[in-house]
């Protein structure tokens, strides 16, 4: 069983792109609505909540937990699994972020390879990576990404209260407002200049995609944070196929610390036909 977690509903889009790539695995959500947005939250709140949140998930069963949150990714991947995981009693576990697939997508390079390679080392691309601040703060984007390409100019945007607004059903207005004030915070930086493509680095972004092509220039290409990490699990599981075991092939399980009925029902606004939410603590 794998474990899916975010803050909130916007691990929703990873987990769509999961369920629609291995129908017959079996998945387990957690969305920490009691605690959304982690996005402002300070980093050691965002490691205490992520570590709460996968170890719930294991304690239900999951084996491997994938964090499908960027900004728990950026804070707090590393550090649980390297100061938690191996002390903590799970062994056979692990937990995976988000990040590390982004950055080969965007750069055409793998993970491992931390030096510029060829033909990579000549991308000249504009890239805009749009994040909330805890995520935009960590720098890993710009970080690893100028590793492998250094010289692609990296902008990265805080979105900062777009996660929270698509959390409480913002009208389109709003949410259009939002987006338009980061792209155009995108611009002043870029004095003018369109990115050639665009992460949304934070899963909520997809939900909203339509704005930011309204707002970005129709050659700008956006990156599919959720596709890449299908992509990426796929060659995971290849390598590691035993996380891959299920006891009930197909089977969907969504957990929220919040109000299981209010998040199913906003959940359905785009994914008519997800599951119900579960309540539970972490
Ligand atoms: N969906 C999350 C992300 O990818 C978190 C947003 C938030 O809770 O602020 O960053």
């Amino acid at each position: 069983m794998i474990g899916i977690f975010d803050s909130g509903l916007g691990g929703l889009t990873v987990l769509r792109a999961l369920v629609t790539r291995f129908p017959q695995s079996e998945f387990v959500y957690l969305g920490d609505h009691a605690n959304v947005p982690y996005g402002n939250r300070p980093s050691d709140e965002v490691v205490e909540l992520t570590r709460r949140a996968a170890e719930a998930l294991f304690k239900r069963g999951a084996k491997l937990d994938l964090l499908g949150c960027n900004t728990a990714t950026a804070v707090a991947a590393r550090r649980l699994q390297q100061t938690w995981l191996p002390y903590a009693g799970w062994a056979g576990h692990n937990v995976l972020g988000i990040v590390a697939p982004t950055v080969e997508a965007a750069t055409q390079t793998p993970w491992a390879v931390t030096t510029p390679q060829y033909p990579q080392k000549y991308i000249t691309d504009i890239l805009a990576v749009f994040g909330t601040t805890r995520t935009v703060t960590s720098g890993v984007y710009p970080e690893e990404i100028r590793k492998r390409c250094p010289r692609m100019r990296v902008y990265q945007q805080v979105a900062a209260n777009l996660a929270g607004a698509i959390e409480d059903e913002a009208s389109e207005e709003e949410l259009d407002a939002l987006v338009k004030d980061a792209v155009a915070g995108l611009r002043i930086q870029t004095h003018g200049q369109e990115p050639h493509r665009v992460i949304l680095g934070c899963t909520h972004f997809p939900l909203v995609e339509h704005l930011f092509q309204k707002h970005l220039a129709p050659s700008v290409r956006i990156l599919s944070q959720p596709d890449v990490v299908a992509d990426s699990l796929e060659h995971y599981l290849e390598r590691h196929p035993h996380f891959g075991d299920c006891e009930v092939a197909g089977r969907l399980r969504l957990l929220t610390t919040g109000d299981a009925d209010e998040i199913s029902k906003r959940a359905r606004v785009f994914w008519p036909d997800v599951p119900g939410f579960e309540p539970t603590e972490t």
